[in-house]
């Protein structure tokens, strides 16, 4: 589904002395099964703008349009809207209650008045998904190690079968395997299942490997929209936004500093950068 932002405004206790214009008339536009990340310091409106566009903010002013629903202020679409978005929030497995996993990750499923073999073929399938063994089913969520607990929260959302899977830091805490693992799980769902992701994140590393597009939020304004690559060229304007180059973009222009190369900035993996580098030397070009 196609989401389609324009002038959206969001002001939190408006007319009070807590005033706060969270997000500034944004415009964006987010391909259907494309895969987005939202970057920016702290405060600039990253989750206040995932939580309008899952409905669960009504904007102050301006449109949303996810597929065939349009919400803005006052109208009630978004409650249409709301059950093709799935939202995975920080630190998720917070939200875990029930006294197994099974009956945990069936609780949305069940809140749709699914039958009772669709809805244990939904968790069986979510399950899967996020990699967590069926022989977990009738365990207890608090027996499960943090980064399982994690995967149990996001298979309770993806049990919902969303077209749009929004998660706000899903990597906050986790080890460095955890969050490779978790990252590359997401990526197959977005490729395999064609899901559109949104994926808000102070990870730069991640977001050069994994989005199609990135959007760097600003004191709620739209500070930097394009390709990793076109955002990444951006240095001058990242500094001052206070946001890092990917690793791999300092490794790179290191060595082309130290080493008078000109190797291609604009690759974000090592597979990428390799094969970038083959192709010239088979053109004869230098590096
Ligand atoms: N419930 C609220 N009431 C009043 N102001 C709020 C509320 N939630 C957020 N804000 C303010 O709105 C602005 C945007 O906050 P938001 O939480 O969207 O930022 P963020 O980019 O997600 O930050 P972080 O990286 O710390 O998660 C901030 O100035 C914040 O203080
Ligand atoms: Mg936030």
């Amino acid at each position: 589904m196609q989401i389609t932002i324009e002038k959206l405004n969001y002001i939190y206790l408006e007319g009070t002395p807590f005033e706060r214009h969270a997000i500034k008339e944004l415009d964006l536009s987010i391909p259907s099964g494309s895969y987005l990340a939202i970057l920016g310091q702290t405060g600039s409106g990253k989750s206040t703008l995932i939580q309008l566009i899952a409905g669960l903010l009504q904007p102050t002013s301006g449109r949303i349009q996810i597929g065939p629903y349009s919400f803005e202020a006052g109208n009630k679409q978004k409650m249409l809207a709301r059950r093709h978005v799935g939202v995975v929030f920080q630190y998720p497995e917070h939200q875990l209650f029930a006294e197994t996993i099974e009956k945990d990750i069936a609780f949305g499923p069940k809140n749709q008045g699914l039958s009772e073999k669709e809805i244990a073929e939904r968790v069986k399938m979510a399950m899967e998904w996020v990699g967590l063994p069926t022989t977990l089913l009738n365990r207890s969520p608090f027996q499960l190690s943090g980064g399982q607990m994690r995967r149990a929260a996001i298979a309770g959302v993806l049990a919902l079968l969303p077209d749009i899977l929004i998660l706000d830091e899903p990597t906050a805490g986790l080890d460095p395997k955890g969050r490779e693992d978790l990252l590359e799980m997401i990526d197959r769902l977005h490729r395999e299942r064609q899901m559109t992701v949104i994926l808000v994140t102070h990870d730069m590393n991640a977001a050069a490997k994994y989005a199609d597009f990135l959007l760097v939020l600003s004191e709620g304004s739209s500070a930097l929209f394009g390709t990793p690559a076109e955002v990444f060229q951006k240095q001058e304007e990242l500094t001052h936004l206070g946001l890092d180059l990917p690793d791999i973009t300092r490794l790179i222009m290191r060595i082309n500093r130290s080493a008078s190369l000109s190797l291609p900035t604009n690759r974000f993996t090592l597979d990428d950068l390799v094969e970038s580098l083959l192709a010239r030397l088979r053109k004869g070009e230098d590096l």
